[in-house]
């Protein structure tokens, strides 16, 4: 049985490919901490793990308060779930809307849950500054639609405050739409949080949260959907109850208490981003696009790279880029590199400028 997933971070095949062990393979696609997970998230797992014959609770009854506590919304306005990806299946699920309005490049989860759901997509493609469309989304969104939103914007990273989005809001409730603001990555930015959705949600906007990459249990999995009570209620009786872990629960806890490790996180990650941009940007023939997440989306077309035969050669010393042909938006000279430690990302940005001399 093969795997349909068409993004980054597909650490089992990257072994099989790259013919190495997992401690071999530095993974580029999947915009992971590379400082996570903190010592407060294993310190948790590891005191709870003898708890593990016991069933976990149905509705994380603790991890929502605390969410609600550190966030400043009510508990009863948010579910957890396994992972932003069941968010996003849960909410599609619930509202049910009539087309998911995708701005394209986008993660491909949320047409794979629209699929899954039968609902009818309606993409519209962004221009390369990824500005949000604002006319189009007017001229395309219908009364019963649900547009998403990403922001952080994966793959670009670029980012949309509140601000930004209210001229969409109004929008969504001239025309008795949906929004679904995907802020998987809100953690990475400097000031994200002052600017989140999450003071505006109410019974046609819904927000959607992971704690998968700042603190890196990928493998665990873990996010929050936050939406107006008679939606949360509505996603609660008709799930799965047991879709969050015992350990995720305690992993999330600990996770939101530690404040200083997200901080630290985002003073380590500009300094570094704004390193990486810097190299980049000295090499012939390479764009690389402003970004306030934990990822860069790098072109090389004018160097005449050619992402997938790189990668071939990025294989045998068992580095992993995204390369991002498979959005169906970009040329083949498109990559998505997340920001890790230093010395690799000298080593990556070294081998993108002997490819492109070459
Ligand atoms: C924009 C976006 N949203 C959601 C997710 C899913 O996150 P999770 O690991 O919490 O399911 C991802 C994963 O890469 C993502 O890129």
């Amino acid at each position: 049985m093969d795997s349909i997933v068409t993004h980054g971070g597909r650490m089992v095949d990257y072994e099989v490919i790259a013919r190495k062990s997992r401690d071999d393979i530095t993974d580029y696609s999947a915009n992971i901490n590379p400082y996570a997970p903190p010592a407060s998230v294993t310190t948790a797992i590891l005191q709870n793990i003898y708890k593990i014959n016991d069933y976990p609770d149905p509705v994380s009854r603790r991890l929502r308060q605390i969410f609600s506590e550190r966030y400043g919304v009510s508990k009863d306005c948010v579910f957890a779930a396994n992972g932003a990806s069941e968010v996003i299946d849960l909410f599609l699920r619930v509202l049910r809307p009539k087309r998911v309005v995708l701005l394209e490049p986008s993660f491909s989860e949320y047409a794979h849950a629209a699929k899954r759901n039968l609902i009818p997509i309606k993409k519209i493609t962004m221009a390369s500054d990824f500005c949000l469309p604002i006319y189009s989304i007017k001229d395309t969104l219908r009364k019963g639609d649900l547009l998403v939103i990403n922001t952080p914007h994966n793959p670009s990273g670029r980012f949309y405050s509140r601000s930004e989005l209210e001229v969409i809001y109004e929008l969504i409730l001239q025309c008795g739409a949906y929004a679904m603001i995907d802020e998987a990555f809100i953690d990475f930015v400097d000031g994200g949080e002052e600017h989140s959705s999450l003071p505006l949600v109410h019974s046609h906007i819904v927000v959607v949260r992971s704690l998968t990459k700042m603190y890196g249990i990928a493998g665990l999995r873990l996010g929050f959907g936050v939406a107006d009570q008679k939606i949360v209620d509505h996603i609660v009786q008709m799930r799965d109850g047991w879709s969050v872990n015992l350990l995720a629960e305690e992993a999330g806890i600990a996770a939101l208490q530690d404040h200083s490790f997200a901080m630290k996180t985002r003073e380590w990650l500009r300094e570094e981003r704004n390193d990486c941009m810097k190299q980049l940007e000295k090499i012939h023939g390479v764009i690389v696009y402003p970004s306030s997440a934990n990822f860069l989306l790098v072109d090389g077309s004018f160097g005449g790279l050619h992402v997938a035969k790189w990668q071939e050669k990025l294989t045998k010393i068992g580095f992993f880029v995204r390369d991002c042909a498979s959005y169906g938006t970009f040329t083949p000279s498109v990559f998505r590199m997340a920001i890790l430690h230093h010395h690799k990302n000298a080593i990556l940005i070294d081998e993108l400028a002997s490819e492109l001399s070459s």
